[in-house]
């Protein structure tokens, strides 16, 4: 029997371009998809991506799509890579740029024609398919839920995942005939927003089935301190709307296969060496004290003022501590200063694939105390490496990450969950961990737990495929 079809479009895939979760979500997700479905990845054909490196070819294919009045030629490259189908789309405008959105904390004026382009490219591509089932992510390929909902040529059905509400494509009014959407939708049910142009919504009012990544965002989304404005049009689609926790791909994540490692490991016992070896290549030293670590973007989101504020009380204890990251300037030299005047504090400003690896395999906790967090991987990876998360409990770290206490009945990873976002609310479970820490046998049961836990897309991915069944009424078996 024919597999069914599912056309996967995001504006970021691993590894091709990254600049957080959505990427990786673009690669695993579709990978553990493809046992039981025929699915194409697409993706913009950036300036930075590697044609070489990832055996990118062509133009394989041409077309012409409309941009409210102005005809514009995209041209379509391939590749196989790791024997998945991956499909670029290639347009002087929304390709090629220094950056995929913009320079970090801000975004290109054009990003509305841009990321419209590239969802008028999706439709088309969609329709030459015949996909069944279109999976579109995040606003840049929001408004590709319109079109197909309008186009009666196209058959496929649609599913909007948001991986963050905090960035919905908000744009002056103008956008609407810039992207050739009818009038009639510049409303409140449409995508009118404060009178401009939210692409978002057109996701949130037009799909077939939206989907958050995570049950507990999903419900928090519903609320004022989480909905970013839109709770309300979101309670109004809410039969409509689910979540479904991410996973981590456990082959890519996984210690006892990771070459970026010195030594892999299969048990918390492995990591020793390894903490060992990162200690010297951070210049920090005592692998007997705990390690906390933490690796993200510099962003609001990510809790990082909560972090800073935090940091020098923490550098006082007992512990080292190793940050990797980048993002907004702001953050750099505040970071510094604690670095400056703490020796057991390392910094690693901006993102090496394999250094991070190897942080995960040396840490025994790692700190996420993001202000929201739609799902969030990095707890997942950490625990998969034995280490312990330390997280505000909110969305998908609520959803991921259980309490120690509830350890023996979570099927879950365990760690530290903290329910306040203040330095107050981490420093003291920042205490917590140094005592279970101290507690050699408690330490090592939660390091086992945790890497034995289930983080992988297994029970994820089966649920997005009842979720395309369900939409397609049958039509995908
Ligand atoms: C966004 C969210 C993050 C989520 C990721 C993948 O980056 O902020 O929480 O894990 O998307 O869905």
């Amino acid at each position: 029997m024919r597999k069914p079809k599912v056309l996967f479009a995001a504006s970021e895939v691993y590894p091709f371009a990254k600049t957080g979760g959505l990427a990786d979500v673009g690669y695993s997700l579709p990978k553990a998809l493809s046992d039981d479905f025929d699915v194409t990845v697409v993706m913009p054909l950036y300036l930075t991506v590697d044609r070489r490196k990832f055996a990118i070819e062509g133009p394989t294919d041409y077309f012409d799509v409309m941009l409210g009045s102005e005809r514009r030629t995209v041209s379509v490259y391939e590749s196989r890579y790791e024997g998945r189908h991956y499909l670029f789309v290639y347009e002087p405008q929304l390709c090629d740029r220094d950056y995929l959105y913009g320079a970090p904390g801000e975004g290109y004026d054009d990003n509305a024609q841009r990321f419209g382009l590239f969802s008028y490219a999706v439709t088309e591509l969609a329709r030459r398919m015949q996909s069944d089932i279109v999976h579109l992510n995040d606003w840049q390929t929001a408004l590709a839920a319109l079109i197909i909902a309008e186009d009666e040529t196209i058959r496929a059905r649609t599913v909007y995942t948001i991986h963050n509400l905090a960035y919905q494509g908000d744009f002056p009014k103008g956008a609407l005939t810039e992207l050739g959407i009818d009038k009639r939708h510049f409303t409140l049910e449409g995508v009118e927003f404060y009178d401009r142009v939210n692409l978002m919504k057109a996701g949130i009012g037009f799909a077939d089935a939206v989907t958050t990544v995570s049950p507990t965002y999903a419900e928090e989304i519903l609320t004022h301190r989480f909905g970013c404005g839109l709770e309300g049009y979101l309670e109004k689609h809410r039969t409509r709307l689910s979540g479904i926790a991410n996973g981590i791909d456990t082959e890519h994540f996984s210690p006892q296969t990771d070459e970026s490692l010195l030594r892999p490991y299969k048990t918390p016992r492995g990591k020793l060496s390894n903490k060992k070896r990162y200690l010297a290549e951070a210049g920090l030293e005592d692998a007997g004290l705990p390690l906390f670590i933490f690796i993200g973007r510099f962003t609001w989101q990510k809790g990082i003022d909560i972090l800073l504020e935090a940091l020098p009380q923490m550098a006082l204890m007992p512990c080292n501590i190793a940050i990797l990251g980048e993002g907004e300037p702001q953050y750099h030299p505040r970071f510094e200063a604690v670095a400056a005047a703490h020796p057991n504090v390392h910094l690693f400003f901006g993102y090496d694939e394999g250094v991070a690896h190897r942080m995960y395999a040396a840490a025994d906790f790692l700190l996420m105390p993001s202000l929201f967090e739609p799902c969030g991987l990095n707890q997942m990876i950490a625990a998969h490496y034995g280490a312990v998360p330390i997280v505000h409990a909110v969305g998908g770290l609520a959803d991921t990450v259980a309490p120690i206490a509830r350890l023996q009945e979570s099927p879950a990873p365990c760690g530290i969950p903290f329910d306040d976002a203040t330095p107050e609310a981490l420093m003291a479970a920042v205490e917590t961990a140094l005592e279970l820490h101290h507690d050699t046998k408690a330490w090592s049961r939660a390091a086992t737990h945790n890497m034995n836990a289930d983080v992988s897309w297994g029970q994820s991915a089966a649920a997005y495929a009842a979720l395309y069944r369900k939409i397609s009424g049958g039509a995908v078996k």
